[in-house]
């Protein structure tokens, strides 16, 4: 009903809106007490998460497991893990993870990552790493799911009830739950000093401001949409976290808009997907790690010159990027490990108002279940 949708046009709109407040509760949910209400005085409580120091010292590396967005917030884990706590870090879709027969390293932690908790793919994969006798960490939306009850540690998110069957809120909160891990076992392998810790955490805790400007600007994207409900092919591409902000980003917009997109690895284009690009095709760049930028902006010229029209979604500050795209976004700054959670905005709401544009069901997309609980 209008009610539930508190004033918007659809859920998914209303929890576009809630993630500020979603990040918030998560973030805090996971600082100790002591510290937690004094401002710059942030400490993540590992006795929360249930780990243990010892547990993460013997860790020799992460398997990340999920499905959908799911998956997406593991390729973006897959490099904060690896960079903040110098474990190797392995991403799988649940469905094959479960029957590929896996090389056990005992000392690995599974990760599962579920907003429902119910996935059935997700649950067979978590069950097998158990079987294996391997040590289960599940980050899970639903209190009380069964993959919540099944794991050995359990990471909540607080992003509240999800309606809408595209996830927005909920793959936001899932990003927090997997910073404050890179965070934990950064800490634990004597990579992260207290310093950084904090500096770390203040980060975090900027981020729902942050996303709330983003969201205020959300009639430059509506109005950018309009002008694209007619496209047939579109490609995201980014290098790094913005890679895994391309997947989720693509996938945001086929699934609710129907329009097909792709996501690519930018340095991957001249290995295939620049054959399709055509007069007009609409390319979008996600440039948000400054090592990167230049690469990618490189690639952004290649296509351009095959008659690609661009978006560009960067920093601000990188004002340059307006002398070779079409349209260009500019996302607040902040650690480039936490980019995801201000980049993914835009695509989410690129998505909506591509689907509203062509008076689509935005909230129940055909063919698509919010949680697939056979397999
Ligand atoms: C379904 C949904 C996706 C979701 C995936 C995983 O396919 O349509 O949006 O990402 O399941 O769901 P989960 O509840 O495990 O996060």
């Amino acid at each position: 009903t209008a009610a539930e949708k508190g004033g918007y046009e659809h859920f998914m709109m209303k929890e576009i809106h809630e993630q500020p407040k979603a990040i918030a509760d998560t973030f805090r949910a996971y600082l100790s007490d002591e510290t937690d209400g004094k401002k710059l005085d942030y400490r993540v409580d590992l006795a929360k998460l249930g780990l243990t120091d010892e547990l993460i010292q013997s860790l020799s590396g992460v398997t990340i497991i999920g499905c959908g967005s799911a998956y997406h917030v593991g390729a973006t884990a897959q490099y904060v893990i690896e960079d903040l706590a110098k474990l190797s870090v392995r991403v799988e879709f649940a469905s094959e993870y479960r029957y590929r027969h896996p090389v056990i390293d005992p000392n690995n932690l599974v990760v599962v990552i579920s907003q429902s908790g119910e996935t059935a793919d997700t649950l067979a994969a978590m069950r097998e790493a158990k079987e294996q006798g391997l040590k289960t960490l599940a980050i899970v939306n639903v209190i009380g799911s069964v993959i919540a009850r099944e794991a050995d540690f359990v990471l909540y998110t607080y992003a509240g009830p999800e309606i809408s069957v595209a996830t927005t809120k909920a793959y936001s909160t899932q990003l927090i739950g997997v910073y404050l891990l890179a965070i934990c076992l950064g800490k634990a392998r004597g990579l992260i000093d207290e310093r950084e810790e904090q500096r770390l955490l203040a980060e975090i805790a900027a981020l729902p401001e942050k996303v709330q400007r983003i969201i205020d600007d959300k009639e430059r994207l509506q109005w950018f949409a309009a002008k694209f409900s007619n496209a047939k092919d579109v490609f995201f591409i980014g290098r790094g976290i913005d890679y895994a902000i391309c997947m989720e980003g693509s996938l945001k917009m086929k699934e609710i808009s129907y329009i097909h997109s792709e996501a690519y690895a930018a340095g991957e284009l001249k290995h295939g997907t620049i054959s399709l690009i055509e007069d007009g095709t609409l390319v979008i760049g996600v440039l948000t790690q400054s090592e990167l930028y230049e690469k990618t902006l490189s690639n952004l010229v290649e296509v351009k010159s095959r008659g690609a029209y661009l978006m560009g979604l960067t920093t601000s500050g990188n004002y340059d990027i307006e002398d070779t795209v079409n349209f260009a976004f500019f996302l607040p700054k902040t650690d480039e490990h936490f980019a995801d959670s201000l980049a993914v905005v835009p695509l989410q709401l690129l998505g909506y108002y591509l689907a509203v544009s062509k008076g689509l069901d935005v909230d129940k997309p055909r063919n698509l279940a919010k949680s697939v609980t056979v397999e």
